[in-house]
């Protein structure tokens, strides 16, 4: 029988129950590639047919976690981010994404301003899954009609996370869903 979203949120909720740190959140990511390898879960919930924007797959209310579908219709560049004092998961389900992560090279005394530089730069293709586990910052930078499903700890609207303006130096407050 084909990987199917039940079958990958009940592997979720079973590895995160035994272990919600780095190492239960790789098991997750492995999954999600295998989701994203059946071709029937890619046409229900990120072709033409799936409705443009954010969708909610899946919440677990006891762990918080959430699997999001990102159907995007334009192309997008992201600031530098982080995901607060949770992590994420991206899997590619059509195009690419390009993915950078980056450090802080200051001595992060200052909460106001950073300097960031670039540590790893790589693009996502269609059934592979990058992970960000805590305080990893990055930025995604994707075409026109590239989606993938995103897998983060907590639902990210209701937590701190923070942008970095790389011209400015400035570090800034997110708002629900700004640079995903
Ligand atoms: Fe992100």
């Amino acid at each position: 029988m084909a990987y199917d979203l039940d079958a990958f949120v009940s592997d979720c909720r079973a590895i995160l129950e035994r272990d919600g740190g780095p190492a239960g959140r790789e098991e997750v990511r492995v999954r999600l590639e295998r989701l994203l390898a059946n071709p029937e879960f890619v046409r229900r919930y990120c072709s033409d047919d799936a409705p443009s924007g954010l969708n909610l797959l899946y919440e677990d209310k006891n762990l918080g976690f959430q699997v999001l579908a990102h159907i995007n219709d334009k192309a997008r560049v992201s600031p530098p981010h982080d995901h607060g004092a949770s992590w994420a998961i991206y899997g590619q389900a059509s195009k690419y994404t390009d993915m950078t992560e980056w450090e802080r090279v200051d001595d992060a005394r200052d909460r106001s301003h950073a300097k960031l530089e670039p540590v790893k730069k790589y693009r996502l293709m269609p059934g592979q899954a990058g992970i960000y586990q805590d305080g990893k910052i990055h930025s995604i930078d994707y075409p026109d009609k590239a989606r993938f499903v995103r897998v983060t700890g907590t639902n990210l609207d209701k937590i701190d996370r923070v942008r970095f303006d790389l011209k400015t130096g400035e570090v800034h407050q997110m708002t629900p869903q700004q640079a995903t």
